[in-house]
């Protein structure tokens, strides 16, 4: 085919900003994967009420060092490090020896020979002593070890120590006993390797090689810190009698301040959240990658499943003004409180930041549309530059989309996000989605996206359909592919960008796509047009019949696959026509091998066909079993 360039001819600027990464803790992506912490429950707050089997000792192993057991002791009382990290372990060692083990993230924690680690732990005793804490291998082999001089001044107060191993193991374990008859209080058990992430913000708490991989992609924004993480939750905040409540919502201003201050929460995915890594830490890495930082703040509309929007106006002026209070944080004085916070944290200068999103896929349009007004005023009024994002729902087209897009238009709000997961063929199809968009109307967000499934059909259908994005670059400024982080052992969702376990990380193929493309934006489209050859992604129409079978009945299993994935639509070839096509009957979909099978379908008399798959792409087959007898 030919592609033909009008000389002359200019097309939209493509801002340097277009392709950026949605950072979401989803599938283990902060602890056990981003933040390089090697200890699980690291400061015991584990509970039962976040997931049955839960304890605040989850993660951890008592080491008996002699005569009795330690007891496993946590408690949550006046003794406490902190309000916000409330509980401790209460190490009660009848001899030197007695202590605590971690069993780490994954398989246990994984060490690297060669390697340093640096450890800290906050304890209090009023029994002076050395403490041990040691690097263990598989069966207890000794893979380094280290002294602890605590002090008997029953204060807390944070040790550090240095620890090299001498072994590799993706299975080790973190061991630290007392050095003598003691009551020894526990908290914030600390192991990072020492080469960690190291940007113009100094060295951070982030894993080298993932944010190393993150970095490779030169981002032009990082969104964060989730989706359904920001929504789901925002409800529930602090109560100063009852501590936090469990599975709250994301809120920033739990995740800052020194380390040891930030409370836990049982996150939406299934999992418990350090937040180890928080908004500062999102911040930093976004200035040392040269990343635009974009925060999502929660509307109060549930989505994610939920149908929940506050009819508390109190609550909601609260969220309203934590979200003044995070761009005081970013952008603010070092005289403000929050930028006073930040400047504490080490980092005077203001962050920069230019937009927010408000909301995350909220189902509720009427409730979502007034509560993001009053978030949109109050932002506007204070920083009247600001862009402030809304956004489309939960779905990519429909009557909650239509109603989200009505009330964006009518107010006319600066971008709106929207966010669609799909089959590739639906990406090949729908290249000229915004080539409709109305220009005088809102600007678009792609904030999530992804053809489902992490073959290279998908990164080929999503490298097409960026294409697209890049033509109407006019009115989609911003485009991030989802999720981006995955523990192979523990994934909620797939596909994603980048896969991790303990010791190793890989991108994905649509990795390498949004790599290509991030590396190589241009300044502006250049109009082109392709004739000859080229394969036009229209649906396949006429009735092709693909497949037949006389009496799916008399089978006891018909499964229908194509590679296209799609719709597939279904006629009874009895009535000689090819019309009246209709979605096949029964079945589950499901992705075996690259083909999307349709199972358990019941029809009779059928001819099949997909109803939006590509031309080249309707290898459509059929298989029907029966069972002996
Ligand atoms: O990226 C996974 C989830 O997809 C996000 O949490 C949510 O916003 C969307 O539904």
């Amino acid at each position: 085919y030919t592609i033909t360039v009008e000389e002359g001819a200019t097309g939209p600027a493509i801002d340097d900003t277009m392709y950026g990464v949605f950072y979401e803790d989803i599938n283990n992506a902060a602890d056990g994967g981003l933040h390089a912490e090697l200890v699980r429950n690291r400061s015991f707050e584990f509970n039962g009420a976040d997931r049955a089997g839960w304890t605040g000792t989850t993660g951890w192993e008592l080491v008996d060092g002699g005569g009795a057991a330690p007891p496993a002791l946590v408690v949550d009382d006046d003794t406490r490090l902190n309000e916000r990290n409330r509980n401790h372990f209460r190490l009660v060692a009848d001899g030197a020896g007695d202590g605590v083990r971690n069993t780490g993230s994954g398989s246990g924690v994984a060490l690297k020979a060669g390697a340093t680690y640096d450890f800290s732990v906050w304890a209090r005793t009023s029994t002076a002593q050395t403490m041990t804490v040691a690097l263990q291998g598989p069966g207890g082999r000794a893979l380094g070890t280290a002294a602890v001089a605590v002090d008997g001044s029953d204060e807390w107060k944070q040790y550090r120590a240095t620890l090299t191993a001498s072994g590799t193991t993706a299975a080790g374990r973190l061991v630290l006993t007392a050095g003598a008859a003691s009551v020894v209080g526990l908290d914030m058990v600390s192991l990072m390797p020492t080469d960690r992430w190291v940007g113009k913000n100094g060295v951070s708490p982030l894993r080298k090689d993932l944010a190393q991989k993150i970095a490779d992609l030169e981002p032009g924004f990082v969104r964060f810190p989730g989706g359904c993480i920001v929504n789901v939750g925002s409800m529930y905040s602090y109560d100063a009698e009852n501590g936090y409540p469990r599975a709250r919502s994301y809120q920033w201003k739990d995740t800052v301040g020194p380390v040891e201050e930030r409370p836990t929460n049982a996150n939406f995915w299934g999992y418990n959240q350090s937040y180890g890594i928080g908004y500062y830490e999102y911040f930093t890495f976004a200035e040392d990658i040269g990343a635009m930082p974009l925060p999502v703040v929660p509307a109060l509309v549930t989505g994610c499943g939920q149908n929940r929007a506050t009819d508390d106006p109190e609550l909601l002026q609260r969220h309203i003004q934590d979200t003044l209070d995070l761009v005081e944080f970013a952008n603010g004085g070092v005289d403000t409180e929050w930028g006073g916070l930040r400047a504490e944290m080490g980092h005077p200068e203001p962050f920069g930041l230019t937009h927010i999103g408000v909301g995350n896929e909220e189902n509720l349009p009427r409730e979502f549309g007034r509560n993001f007004l009053q978030f949109e005023a109050a932002i506007k009024a204070k920083y009247p530059d600001m862009v402030v994002i809304s956004n489309s729902g939960p779905d990519d087209e429909g009557a909650t989309f239509d109603a989200h897009w009505d009330f964006n238009r009518a107010n006319d709000v600066d971008m709106v996000d929207e966010h669609y997961y799909n089959s590739p063929a639906w990406f090949l199809q729908n290249n000229d989605r915004y080539d409709s968009y109305d220009r005088e109307g809102p600007e678009v967000f792609l904030g999530e996206y992804a053809s489902l499934d992490n073959r290279w059909q998908n990164s080929l259908a999503e490298a097409a359909y960026m294409t697209g994005l890049e033509r109407n670059a006019d009115v989609v400024k911003l485009a991030s592919y989802a999720p981006l982080l995955a523990d192979v052992d523990s994934a909620q969702w797939r596909p994603d960008m980048i896969w991790f376990d303990g010791q190793r990380s890989w991108g994905s193929t649509s990795y390498e796509v949004q790599k290509l493309f991030m590396t190589n934006v241009g300044d502006e489209v250049v109009p082109s047009a392709a004739t000859g050859a080229v394969v036009e992604p229209k649906p396949i129409t006429g009735g092709v019949g693909l497949s037949t079978w006389a009496t799916t009945a008399a089978y006891d299993d018909v499964r229908v696959t194509t590679p296209g994935g799609g719709t597939l639509l279904a006629d009874d070839f009895s009535d000689g026509d090819a019309a009246g096509w209709e979605r096949l009957a029964g079945g589950t979909w499901s992705v075996e091998d690259g083909r999307y099978v349709q199972s358990d379908v019941r029809a009779e008399n059928t001819l099949v066909r997909s109803g939006d798959i590509t031309a080249t792409d309707y290898d459509i087959s059929l298989t029907a079993t029966k069972t002996a007898g």
